[in-house]
């Protein structure tokens, strides 16, 4: 897959409460170059998650224009845009949101099922995913045989068996340890020096210094 340019223009995420509108994003502008390698930081409840949800066209925004690739997302029909997500962007999470009863390479093999593609194929591009991330030894144990750090590193091989060109990555050590955690984030600065775009959301400082760039979020706003 081509690299992307993502363009959020005055994106506003509200969310109602009862009786309060919570604003979760206020008028945020961000560009994101093809092939950036990218953190953003803030306190929890900053709208960091809301953000990577927008990006990764998991919500839509209440108001304001997305642009992946020049194409207006708002414009796509709900097929076209989960067709478009699953070749376009691959998702890790802080809990790695793995399925319990599948092994290591049928998690990988998932989402290229639901791309159709081919069996044989798809076990090729997973079990290289698999080799990839140093899980050669590891693709018929299930997540609960498997350490934190591991089933991370099966979550980023899902991921990339796509081949997409954006990686979005909420907190992807918050549950590791610093070595495990260490070990993710080479994998990650790794797959942006092949050129795909990195985002990768935070906490932790040391981790976004680690970043070409830096984006804060404060209260809904991007600075
Ligand atoms: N589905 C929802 N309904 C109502 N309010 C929400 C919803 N999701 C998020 N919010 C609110 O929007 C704000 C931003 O939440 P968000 O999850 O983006 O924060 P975050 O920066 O990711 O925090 P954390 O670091 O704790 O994960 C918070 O005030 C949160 O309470
Ligand atoms: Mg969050």
């Amino acid at each position: 897959m081509e690299p992307v340019r993502l363009e959020l223009e005055n994106i506003c995420k509200e969310y109602q409460q009862g009786d309060t509108v919570i604003q979760a994003l206020q008028n945020v502008n961000l560009v994101i170059e093809p092939g950036e390698y990218l953190s953003i930081t803030g306190q929890s409840g900053s709208g960091k998650s809301t953000l990577m949800n927008i990006l990764g066209c998991l919500d839509v925004p209440t108001r304001g224009k997305y642009r992946i690739g020049g194409q207006d997302v708002q414009a796509m029909s709900s097929g076209e845009l989960a067709a478009f997500r699953s070749r376009t962007i691959g998702f890790i999470f802080q809990s790695f949101c793995l399925l319990p009863d599948l092994n290591a390479m049928e998690n990988v093999e998932l989402p290229l099922l639901y791309q159709k593609v081919p069996r044989k194929e798809r076990r090729k591009r997973a079990e290289e995913a698999l080799v990839r991330v140093g899980l050669e030894s590891r693709m018929h144990h299930r997540p609960n045989q498997m350490s934190g750090g591991q089933q991370q590193r099966t979550a980023i091989a899902r991921a990339i068996a796509s081949q997409p060109s954006v990686i979005l990555a909420d907190e992807p050590t918050g549950n590791l340890d610093s070595a495990s955690g260490k070990a993710v984030m080479e994998i990650l600065g790794e797959l942006n020096r092949e050129g795909k775009t990195v985002v990768i959301i935070t906490h932790d400082d040391k981790i976004a210094k680690t970043t070409r760039t830096n984006v804060h979020i404060c209260n809904g706003i991007v600075s």
